[in-house]
């Protein structure tokens, strides 16, 4: 059997530093669409070209630029085991298309984890958010540091996203009020959405994890 798995949450939450951690527990893969966007925008590709002018100003790329990327991700050999979804679905369209796509893979989610964290943490945790450039190791100048934070890990690079600026970072609030919240009614309604308070240590946080999904 696979384990198939959603992260809900605003940004800043915590959806890629615990997806990573549950990644590395269950030996199956991390599916993050805001990873894969900007590997294209750095690629230089169409796709990136046109996602980077939607990302920048923290609204969400149209839905057919990143369900082909979902759709081809998923069908690869080292999701056979499951996989953990980070960022995606982030509308009900998305959420019907990923529905169909598994149905005709023969699977459906296990469970879609909504990791709740109040505005007010969210700013203070993404505008200190440092990501190793090479290993794409998620870090917090404040909450969570890489062991020399002057000169990252061994000579790595730490990089700070351009959408994490306090201006950028309130219109993705909002872009997540309007068009990701109502997911929480769509999941609840199907009986796969799981609570998890996302305030507290990143340990602390794995531990209700952990538990909520029963392993
Ligand atoms: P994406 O990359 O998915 O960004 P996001 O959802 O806004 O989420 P973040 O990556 O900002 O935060 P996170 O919840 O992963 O938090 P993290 O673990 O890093 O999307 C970026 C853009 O791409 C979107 O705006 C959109 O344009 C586009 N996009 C992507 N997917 C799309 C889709 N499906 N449809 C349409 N558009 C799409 O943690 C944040 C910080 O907090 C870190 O510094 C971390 O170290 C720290 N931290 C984590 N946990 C704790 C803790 N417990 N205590 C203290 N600090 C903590």
């Amino acid at each position: 059997m696979s384990y198939d798995l959603v992260f809900i949450g605003p940004p800043g939450a915590g959806k890629g530093t615990q997806s990573q951690r549950l990644c590395q527990h269950l030996g199956v893969p991390q599916v993050s669409t805001g990873d894969m966007l900007r590997e294209a925008r750095a690629a230089g590709t169409e796709l990136g070209k046109k996602a980077d002018e939607y990302m920048k100003t923290g609204q969400l790329v149209p839905d057919e630029l990143v369900i082909d990327l979902v759709d081809e991700r998923l069908r690869r050999s080292d999701a056979e085991k499951g996989f953990v979804l980070d960022g995606f679905p982030r509308t009900v369209h998305q959420a019907e298309v990923l529905g169909r796509l598994l149905m005709k893979l023969s699977r459906g989610l296990n469970h879609v984890v909504l990791l709740e964290v109040p505005d007010a943490l969210i700013i203070d945790r993404i505008t200190n958010r440092r990501v190793g450039e090479s290993t794409g190791q998620i870090y917090n100048l404040k909450y969570d540091p890489p062991p020399a934070p002057d000169r990252g890990i061994g000579g790595e690079r730490l990089l700070q996203r351009d959408d994490d600026r306090e201006d950028v970072v309130k219109k993705r609030l909002a872009a997540y009020a309007a068009q990701t919240a109502p997911l929480i009614a769509f999941y609840a309604n199907k009986g796969l959405l799981r609570r998890v308070d996302g305030v507290g240590t990143v340990d602390e946080v794995t531990g209700r994890l952990l538990n909520s999904v029963g392993v």
